[in-house]
């Protein structure tokens, strides 16, 4: 069976063997390709890494045409069957599920940590009554850098595993209050004998209660859905986490650029937006006109299609069902039947059919999350909770990666060449050159 991939210059007729391992050749074999030794040798060029794989994984698997997702091998529909989040979790930073020991452990250290420094509200006081619950998690994960000085020793694993504790068990915290600062509401503290789910619920929603009992169905459902978002190999926030974490920098400022990333309409800011198109589509009617508008190229439809998926994403799938579950607790959203609708339409549609474009993650899990009684915009906050839990994942691999370094991609320079330097009274004589004005024009 071959094992090499041969290639001709034919600029200078040479041939070279390139090793393929894993299905890849690396790219820097490409270096090796000069028209003569003064050349820097040939760069592969991938905008948007269509087709660059960034590292070696072991965390997350994914084969888009065929609908798969595993964590560390255990298929998503069973981790969301018989897992808790918190097991997931530790999936997800170990590598192996823990015994009942080693879980009662890991939950006991994550619960130490859910607790805020008291200096962390009055910094979110002073943001606006309506800032976005996304831009507050962004700045207040940086911000928790400044409390943490040690977290900067990135290379001790003491020091990591502590790290990866306090932010997996501060994040519900500070998106809780994000949403309680929104509304001018107190904060509510974590109820430590609360599950993780239940208790980033009783810090959302509870009011004047003695102790909030979150209903078991809903804590279910929320702990499913973090299952589902917790890691998904190398997306844009999972990138970025890498990328910023490679300059050494520490987790909370390195997980508040990968929050800032997941923030976007394209990644997991898609969420938010899937709710506010089925509220401008507004009726059945209506879906035909949107749907054409879509192909038209007006806008996209959002809550469909993927980099990765070309198939149904199999998390769509497990949301589906738990979408009925929840709806019996807290009554069918109407938003549901226009998102069956879109799907249904979509889904016969050659437009769609032809670029293999399913509804991904984000398409049900905002009417999920509506009918819980989350606000819109807290949505993609919802979203970021357990995906902390796969940034970390994949930046502890990062830094134990022996092949890694500081990411610097290479680029291909179309800027002027080497231009004499104008001094400003001769600019606008060349602004108006440029613009094609005749001169005195
Ligand atoms: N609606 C309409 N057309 C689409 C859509 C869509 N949602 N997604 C892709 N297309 C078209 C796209 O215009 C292109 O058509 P053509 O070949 O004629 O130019 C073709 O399908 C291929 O799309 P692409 O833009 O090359 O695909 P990509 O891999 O660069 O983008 C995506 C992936 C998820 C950004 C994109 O599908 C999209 O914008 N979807 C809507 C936003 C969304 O739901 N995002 C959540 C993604 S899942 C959760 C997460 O990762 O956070």
């Amino acid at each position: 069976m071959a094992t090499t991939l041969t290639i001709t210059d034919q600029r200078t007729k040479r041939g070279y063997e390139m090793p393929i391992r894993d299905g890849a050749i690396r790219a820097m074999e490409l270096r090796a390709i000069k028209e003569d030794a003064s050349d820097f040798g040939i760069l592969s060029y991938d905008p948007a890494f269509l087709n660059t794989a960034s590292c070696r994984s072991a965390i997350t698997f994914i084969d888009g045409g065929r609908g798969i997702l595993r964590y560390r091998g255990y298929p998503i529909d069973e981790l969301a069957k018989h897992s808790s989040f918190l097991e997931v979790a530790y999936l997800l930073i170990t590598g192996e599920l823990p015994t009942a020991t080693e879980l009662d452990g890991w939950t006991a250290d994550i619960t130490s940590h859910t607790m805020l420094h008291e200096n962390t509200k009055k910094f979110m006081d002073g943001f606006h009554h309506d800032a976005h619950p996304m831009g507050i998690l962004v700045s207040t994960l940086a911000a928790l850098s400044t409390f943490y000085p040690d977290a900067r020793q990135v290379g001790d694993p003491e020091s990591r595993a502590l790290q990866i504790r306090r932010l997996i068990g501060k994040v519900p915290t500070i998106a809780a209050f994000a949403y309680r600062h929104r509304l001018g509401y107190p904060y509510v503290y974590p109820d430590n004998d609360l599950g993780y789910a239940g208790n980033f619920l009783a810090m959302m929603f509870r009011m004047r209660e003695a102790r909030y009992e979150p209903d078991p169905v809903l804590e279910r459902a929320l702990e499913v859905l973090f299952i589902l978002h917790a890691d998904h190999e190398q997306n844009c926030s999972a990138n970025v986490m890498r990328s910023i974490g490679s300059s050494l920098a520490d987790p909370f400022v390195a997980s508040a650029g990968a929050a800032a990333a997941l923030y976007g309409p394209l990644h997991g800011g898609a969420n938010e937006q899937v709710l506010r198109m089925l509220r401008d589509i507004g009726d059945l009617r209506s879906v035909p006109r949107y749907i054409e508008s879509v192909k038209q190229g007006e806008r996209k439809l959002m809550g469909f299609g993927h980099r990765v998926y070309k198939e149904y994403d199999p998390r769509a799938k497990i949301l589906k069902a738990i979408a009925d579950q929840v709806f019996e607790v807290t009554g069918r959203n109407p938003l549901l039947d226009l998102a069956l609708e879109v799907e249904r339409i979509a889904l016969e549609d050659p437009y769609f059919v032809d670029r293999h474009l399913y509804p991904n993650v984000d398409f049900y899990s905002g009417l999920i999350y509506e009918a819980m009684g989350f606000p819109t915009d807290a949505f993609t906050v919802l979203f970021a909770i357990p995906r902390m839990t796969g940034w970390l994942a994949q930046w502890q691999e990062m830094l134990l990666d022996d092949e890694q370094k500081i990411a610097r991609p290479r680029q291909l320079y179309v800027g002027h060449d080497r231009r004499p330097y104008v001094p400003i009274a001769g600019r606008a004589a060349m602004t108006r050159e440029r613009q094609g004005v005749p001169m005195g024009g």
